[in-house]
């Protein structure tokens, strides 16, 4: 874990920094290497690049901490078309027992979670609405992991909403101490997991701080979730790990079509495109919309790199 990112994290978290950098034409820049889009219209190409490549996709329209009930409900109306036009351009075509080529990611505070009283009940109702119009599309639909004050409600929404869309896919962090319990219960038949390291600022009494404890976490995780017989969703870029589970797949005799390997749009993509040509179902994360600050500022965080870049932009040198 980069040892600058909860200071990163939480320096993005003032209004003031937020303004500053939204309102740069080098934001607009940086923006752009890890969102390709703002509207449904400038996702379809890409969309339509990613698949022709041999990858899958999994769309995610940019949103989160949403306490407007109004907001909440137009992000279910985005959603709806979403489906419906990936569906229209032939995109989501399933096939029995392999992976579905398109899904879409919702994060439950978009949905309403944060909304104050029944804040989880209207996110379930709401996710309930998108995994109707998915299952009719033949999409599938993961819910992404947010800060850990929200991990109960969101495996509650998930587990009450399986039974009905038993495809439903869920998101684990491993940096979280409590995630390896998780894994074991989400291990069962047709589980659908995404094991990623965790983006979010978390303090030592829940998550572990070191780098080498959330990878021996990530091992430890997707051990578990190999040894299962659910579906495992590596999403990671961290070589060491990327073999790891190539590793445990032939230990555990598990088929190609048993597991996917999930990268985020704009990440190591000749990587992506290796692991695609050498049959793996390999899954690109595409965010797309403007509510990019708090997506954006998670990407810079997780890499010095990015971030060197974007400040010496900033000041121009
Ligand atoms: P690590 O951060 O160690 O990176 C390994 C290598 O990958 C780096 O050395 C670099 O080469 C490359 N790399 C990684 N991040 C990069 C970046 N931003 N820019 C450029 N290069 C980069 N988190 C969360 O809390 N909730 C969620 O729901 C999700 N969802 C999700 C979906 C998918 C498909 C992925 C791949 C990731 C997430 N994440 C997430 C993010 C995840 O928790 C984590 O922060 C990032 O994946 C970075 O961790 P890595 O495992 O890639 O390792």
């Amino acid at each position: 874990m980069n040892p600058l990112r909860p200071a990163i994290l939480a320096a993005a978290a003032s209004p003031r920094m937020k303004r500053v950098l939204t309102g740069t034409k080098v934001t607009a820049d940086i923006v752009r290497r890890f969102v390709p889009g703002e509207s449904r219209a400038e996702l379809a190409p890409v969309v339509r690049a990613l698949l022709d490549s041999g990858r899958l996709i999994s769309v995610d329209y940019l949103g989160e901490n949403t306490t407007d009930r109004a907001r909440a409900e137009a992000t279910v109306a985005e959603y709806l078309s979403l489906i419906n036009e990936l569906a229209a351009a032939d995109m989501a075509v399933g096939s029995d027992g392999a992976a579905v080529p398109v899904e879409v990611s919702v994060k439950l505070s978009a949905l309403g979670q944060a909304l104050p009283g029944d804040g989880p009940a209207i996110a379930t109702d709401n996710l309930r609405v998108v995994c109707t119009k998915a299952a009719e599309a033949g999409v599938w639909v993961t819910v992404d992991a947010e800060d850990h004050t929200t991990t109960d409600a969101t495996l509650a929404t998930v587990r009450e909403l399986r039974p009905e869309f038993p495809w439903l896919g869920a998101v684990l962090q491993s940096y979280l101490h409590r995630t390896l319990d998780d894994c074991a219960e989400f291990a069962g038949p047709g589980s659908r997991i995404r094991l990623c390291k965790g983006a979010y600022r978390e303090p030592a009494t829940v998550a572990y701080q070191r780098n080498v404890e959330v990878t021996d976490s990530y091992l430890r995780c997707l051990e578990t979730l190999m040894r299962g017989t659910g579906y495992p969703m590596v999403a990671t870029h961290d070589p060491a790990l990327v073999l790891a589970a190539e590793r445990m797949v032939a230990e555990t005799g598990r088929g190609t079509g048993t597991f996917e390997h999930q990268m985020l749009y704009g990440v190591r993509d000749a990587e992506q495109l290796r692991l695609a040509a050498a049959g793996h179902a390999m899954r690109v994360y595409v965010p797309y919309g403007d509510d990019w600050y708090g997506y954006l500022t998670r990407r810079l965080a997780e890499r010095p790199a990015n971030l060197r870049f974007f400040l010496r932009a900033l000041v121009g040198r």
